[in-house]
This record gives structure tokens, sequence and C-alpha cells, in this order.
């Protein structure tokens, strides 16, 4: 049986992805190995949102060349964004990739695969040709079995002035809500009790299908399955989370209470700059109608730092966002200029070391309140969906709560995938800690 190993980078819908690509390739004979050297086929699933996860990805590739000299017969092949960005860039600058594939051709890895084989490559395959979104999951071909991601969307019409997106994923292609549906019905009857619906820009679901069905629709058609647990959906865009999805979540038992609404920047001078299409005084009254419906939601949010013009001030407004919001989890990024972004031709780029000194600002802050918030949950009791063992001591299981917080707790390894009820003990900045104290509450 042919030995294939797939390496990820980049966002949920890249993991998404690589799920699809291995299920493609299972049922084409395959079988996948985590120890790269023992692989026939190396498939890398790429990113491109920053510079950084480029140079991770590109490292890697390199790495490959003195081991495909020894082995001239394996295939490594490089998909995703950056795959989509360069083309045949990749297969010039690195001759032993024999594959190129964009983010929609994937659900046809195994014929690419096939071709490279018998041909010897490269072969390159990208969205242009394929105006198509992926097929439905194989249920049985996800790492975990009580959690699934299921896209309801892809691709992007914001335009963001400093994302790649939109260019590599193309315009927002929405699933029919039906075909979500039966795959989320297939994936429960698989065993899945968690899931997450995935979308760029998951509020402005369902906008370009016909009628006037959105995700709040869609929260209520998935809520009513029995059998699931949880249901959670990302990335939520400020400007289109609808006065409907604020009493969804008040009202649906599933939809966990927790939401990923990325502000981006606290200046709306920025904010404009960025094209977000939103005010921080909107954002802030949007954070209260959201808590006045849901007073325990947990926001996370995500922040870039040094942005194109961005003043002292601006920066300053951004650290009082952060402050005023609470947010329970924050992803902060240094700003990377992305080629052929409106923001790579702005005046006034910021030097390297002023973007790293306020970032590191921003991130000593966000541990603060983090800390303070960690602390604020100690001796309440909390429903976790229990994980798996943690990677360090077995006896220990991993959860999340719905505010998806991760919790480590001391349990048996049959816990896993059911909801258990966990007094918190002890917390510090990256980890909580607690105590078994219900195996099944509900
Ligand atoms: N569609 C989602 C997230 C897309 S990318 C959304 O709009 O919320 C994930 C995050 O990467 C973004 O929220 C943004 O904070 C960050 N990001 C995107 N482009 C970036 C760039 N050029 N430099 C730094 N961070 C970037
Ligand atoms: Fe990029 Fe903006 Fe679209 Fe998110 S909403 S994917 S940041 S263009
Ligand atoms: Fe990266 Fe593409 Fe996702 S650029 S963040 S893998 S959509």
């Amino acid at each position: 049986m042919p030995k294939a190993h797939i390496e990820t980078f980049g966002c949920q819908m890249n993991k998404l992805d690589s799920e699809l690509v291995r299920a493609s390739l299972v049922s084409a004979g395959f079988e996948f190995v985590n120890r790269i050297e023992e692989a026939d086929l190396i498939l890398f699933v790429t990113c491109s949102v920053r510079d950084h996860a480029e140079t991770r990805a590109l490292s890697h590739i390199g790495n490959l060349r003195a081991f495909c000299r020894k082995r001239p017969d394996v295939i490594v092949g490089v998909m995703g964004c950056m795959a989509q960005r360069m083309g045949a860039e990749l297969t010039e600058r690195f001759p032993h990739v024999r594959i190129v594939c964009g983010t929609r051709a994937f659900p046809l890895i195994a014929g690419i695969v096939a071709e490279a084989t018998r041909t010897g490559g490269p072969v390159i395959r990208l969205d242009e040709e394929f105006p198509e979104n992926g097929p439905d999951r194989e249920p049985s071909q996800r790492p975990s079995r009580h959690s699934a991601y299921v896209c309801a969307m892809r691709g992007c019409d914001n335009w963001c002035a400093y994302c790649v997106v939109p260019s590599l994923r193309g315009p927002q292609v929405s699933r029919q809500p039906r075909e979500v549906i039966r795959e989320i019905e297939a994936l429960v009857a698989d065993g899945a009790v968690e899931i997450t619906l995935l979308g760029q820009n998951i509020d402005s679901y369902g906008r370009d299908l016909p009628g006037d069905y959105s995700l709040a629709d869609l929260l209520e058609d998935v809520n009513a399955i029995p059998g699931l647990l949880r249901l959670r959906f990302i990335t939520s865009h400020p400007k289109d989370l609808g006065p409907r999805i604020p009493q969804a979540i008040a009202r649906l038992d599933k939809v966990c209470e927790h939401l990923h609404m990325p502000p981006q920047s606290g200046s709306d001078r920025i904010l404009k700059l960025m094209n977000r299409g939103y005010t921080r005084e909107y954002y802030l009254e949007l954070v209260g109608r959201l808590r006045d419906a849901v007073p325990d939601i947990a926001l996370a949010g995500d922040f870039i730092v040094g942005f194109p013009g961005e003043s002292n001030e601006d920066f300053e407004q951004s650290m009082s966002l952060l402050r005023e919001v609470r947010f329970q989890q924050c992803f902060l990024f240094k700003y990377s200029t992305r080629p052929g972004t409106r923001a790579e031709k702005m005046p006034d780029q910021l030097p390297e070391d002023v973007i790293v000194e306020r970032h590191q600002r921003l991130l000593k802050e966000q541990e603060r309140i983090a800390l303070e918030n960690h602390k604020a949950m100690i001796g309440r009791e909390v429903e976790v969906l229990a994980e798996g063992p943690t990677r360090k001591k077995p006896e220990m299981l991993t959860g999340r709560t719905r505010r998806n917080e991760i919790v480590i707790f001391q349990g048996e390894a049959g816990l896993e995938g059911k909801l258990v009820s966990v007094r918190i003990e002890e917390t510090t900045p990256v980890a909580i800690y607690g105590k078994l104290t219900n195996t099944s509450p509900v």
C-alpha cells in the first residue's frame, strides 16, 4: 500500500481541506503515516496569510531536496493558498515539487497524484479551472471522533486591504443548507457531538444563495439535529453580524457562548484604511448587544499591529479597545505586507522595530487580562467536553468549556467525547486546571 504524509499550515479551513484530501487518498488506497521519511507521497497544505506562514512552509519544502535526491520516486505536492499564490514559481524554485494544487482542486487529488506518478510531473492545477466547491466529506476521516469541522461557505468578498484570502480563495460561495445539514447528520450518526461551522466570513452565509436563508436559519436547523451536543461557528465579521445572531446564541441550547469576532484595530482611521466597514463605536455597541443577549459570552478577537500609517495614537486606540472589551482570547498579529494587496502600496509602512515593540505591549496586556479572566473562574463549576489525554501526562485529560476555554483535569480515557462537570481550582495565563465533579451532568 503506498504511504502518504500530510503537513498542514494555516487556518481551520486548511485543516478541513487536509481531512478531505486524506479521505480521497484513503479511498484511492493510500495509508497515512506520521513519519515523513516513510512516505511515498508528501503533501503540504499551505497558508499565505502572513509572510511567516509562507517562510515556514517553504523551508520545510526546501529541506526535502536531499531526501528526494535519494528517493526520486517520492512525490512532493504543495496545495492550498500558497500553492495558489505562487503557482509554477514553486516548481521552478523547487524542482523536487511535482504537484502544485490550489484551494479548489483538492477533491481531485487522487487523480492528480496518479498523473504525477505516471508522467513524473510537474502537475499544476490552479483554481481558475475549478469553479466549484469541494464535495461532502467522508465522515470517517477526521482526527477527532467527537468534534468535526464542517464547511458552510468558502471564499470571501470583503477585500480587507491587508488580506490575500479573497484573491486566493475567490468570492464567497455558500453551500446549500440541505447539503450542510445532511453532512452534519452523517457526522453525528458517526459519533460527532460537536460541530464547528466554518467560513471566512460566516456571518454572511447565504447571501449568495437564492431566498433569504441566513446563518441564523442554519444555526436553528442544525440545533434541531438529535444527538448533537454543541455547535460553534467561525469567523464572525462585525459588519455582517446580523441582529438575529445574538438571539440565536441566547435561544438555541447547542450553540455555544463563544464568538470569534476580530476587530483588527481600535482606531477609526485605521479601520477605514483597512476597509473593514465599521467603526470602533459600532464594534463596542455590538459587543454590548451581544453581552445583553448572552451575558456569559466569551469573545475572541484578532488585532493587526503596525498596519501602514498606524500612529502611536492609533495603536493606543487598539490597546484601549482590547482593555475595554476584555477578550477571553486574542490573536495578535504583526502586520505582514502581502503581495497584490491594497495595503502593500500604501504609504508610511512602519519599521519592523516599531511593530515588534507595539506587538509586545499588546501581548503583555492581553496576557494580564487573560490571567484575570482565568482567575475569576476559580471555584466555578463548568461544563467540559472531554477531548483526550494531554501530551505530557496521559492520566490528565483536556477538554473545552462552552466558552472555548481549555481545561485540564484528571480522568480516565473513556470520558472522551462526553460532557462532564469540572470545578476550576488553579489557573495560569495559558492553562486552567480543575477537578472532575460529575461524569454525567446531562
Ligand atoms: N476571515 C477571517 C480571518 C482571516 S485571516 C476574518 O476576517 O476574521 C486570520 C487573521 O489573520 C485575520 O483576522 C487578521 O487578523 C490576520 N491577518 C490577515 N492578513 C494579515 C496580514 N497581512 N498581516 C497580519 N495579519 C493578517
Ligand atoms: Fe481576509 Fe477580511 Fe475576508 Fe477575513 S474578511 S478573509 S480578513 S478579506
Ligand atoms: Fe491562510 Fe488561506 Fe486560511 S491564506 S488563513 S490558509 S484561507
